[in-house]
């Protein structure tokens, strides 16, 4: 018998209950014939969304203001606020909007569904935002429509913790068309991934990943890992060990998001312990991007209809409007926006109370204080 294309996962020294596509001698699924061309699409994508984003944020000129980008590029929703984990680095469950719970009716979501549908400019849709999506049971019916009603032309983007990824789950996963599904593993060890995401359970994701990789699905995968205090030392162990079995990943720095994660001090990497290589990232983040971007690009609905000025405002300090009493495009080009853009074209983003505490915002602009006119006028 053939043996498996894939690194075998060692058992004994992740201490797992059962065997996985990952352990088995039989053939596995033979990814890396299918996910370089993604991937080489993928990163085209992203870089094409860069550039995008790039130009909209360097020629920004706030007599204009979005003129030329009256719709957001990238939309973000929340069908259902809940979440059934407690990660330690998460503000789930410290914020006290995610104790009030709530699900976006469907009038509201046909309506922005239809506005969507209209506006060329958007072309990421993420109906994931400070929750788990997959406790809302129709997420991927909801996700099969959206494409339909967009005609496939808007990317639609989801970030699980994979623990409800269930057969049945997986199965409605193929026909949703869905395009990327990012898991968030953080951890291969059972005991740090444990400590971390409190409230899950490490052998119930690995047979989920194993599942899911088994049914060859049209979607990409990448699993995400925020490399945090608990975690941090294995970066590399945790790239190599994914890239082996040729699955793509990605990882984010622990962020303090506005300000709302009020354990940051304990899950933060401290800059002794932060490789040159991320130092280099947060400069050169800086540097290609003069200004946040999010403000530019992004906006995120609450199940309730309220639009959040930054999806990483977990307080919801600042809400700009509600698109159950105007469109999207409205609250996009409101004088409350602008104003907004304005502050952080200005570099003042400092006066705004969540920015001044988002550690995103800190590491990498706050020293930049001075408008670069060269720049505003390229
Ligand atoms: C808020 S979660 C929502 C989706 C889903 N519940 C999950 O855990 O993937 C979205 C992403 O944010 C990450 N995240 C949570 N807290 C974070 C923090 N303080 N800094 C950076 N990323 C964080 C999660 O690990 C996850 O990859
Ligand atoms: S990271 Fe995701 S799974 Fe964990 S508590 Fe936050 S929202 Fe829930």
């Amino acid at each position: 018998m053939a043996r498996s294309v894939t690194p075998r996962l060692d058992l004994r020294r992740h201490r797992m209950k059962y065997s996985t596509v990952f352990d088995r001698q039989d053939p596995a699924p033979n990814l890396r014939l299918r996910l370089p061309n993604l991937r080489l699409a993928e990163t085209f994508r992203y870089w094409e969304s860069y550039r995008e984003v790039r130009a909209t944020v360097s020629r920004y000129d706030p007599a204009r203001d979005m003129r030329d980008h009256p719709f957001p590029s990238v939309v973000q929703v929340q069908t259902i606020n809940a979440c059934n984990a407690a990660c330690i680095m998460c503000p789930y469950g410290r914020s006290p909007a995610s104790k009030l719970g709530g699900r976006m009716d469907d009038a509201l979501w046909d309506k922005l569904v239809d506005e969507i549908a209209e506006h060329p400019e958007a072309h990421t849709f993420i109906p994931m935002l400070q929750n788990e999506p997959f406790l809302d049971q129709q997420l991927l019916d909801k996700v099969r429509s959206f494409k339909q009603r967009t005609h496939g032309r808007v990317k639609v983007e989801l970030v699980t913790h994979g623990g409800l990824l269930t057969p049945d789950i997986i199965e409605a996963l193929r026909f949703s068309a869905l395009d990327v599904l990012s898991i968030s593993v953080d951890s291969i060890r059972p005991d740090v991934y444990e400590k971390i995401r409190v409230g899950l359970k490490f052998d119930r994701l690995m047979a989920n990943i194993q599942r899911l990789v088994e049914a060859r699905l049209d979607v990409h995968i990448v699993l995400r890992m925020v490399r945090q205090a608990a975690n941090a030392d294995e970066v590399a162990e945790f790239v190599a060990f994914w890239k082996a079995r040729g699955l793509q990943t990605t990882v984010w720095n622990v962020a303090n998001r506005s300000g709302a994660v009020d354990n940051f001090k304990e899950v933060e990497v401290l800059a002794n312990d932060t490789p040159w290589y991320s130092l280099v990232g947060d400069s050169l983040l800086g540097r290609l991007l003069p200004r946040c971007p999010l403000p530019f690009s992004t906006t995120a609905i609450l199940h309730n209809g309220d639009v959040l000025a930054c999806g990483f405002d977990w307080l919801h300090e600042v809400v700009i409007g509600n698109v159950r009493h105007s469109t999207i495009a409205e609250i996009w080009n409101s004088a409350s926006m602008r104003q907004f853009r304005r502050q952080h074209y200005e570099k003042r983003a400092g006066e705004i109370g969540m920015c001044s505490r988002c550690s995103i915002w800190q590491k990498t602009w706050a020293d930049k204080q001075t408008i670069d006119h060269k720049e505003a006028t390229q």
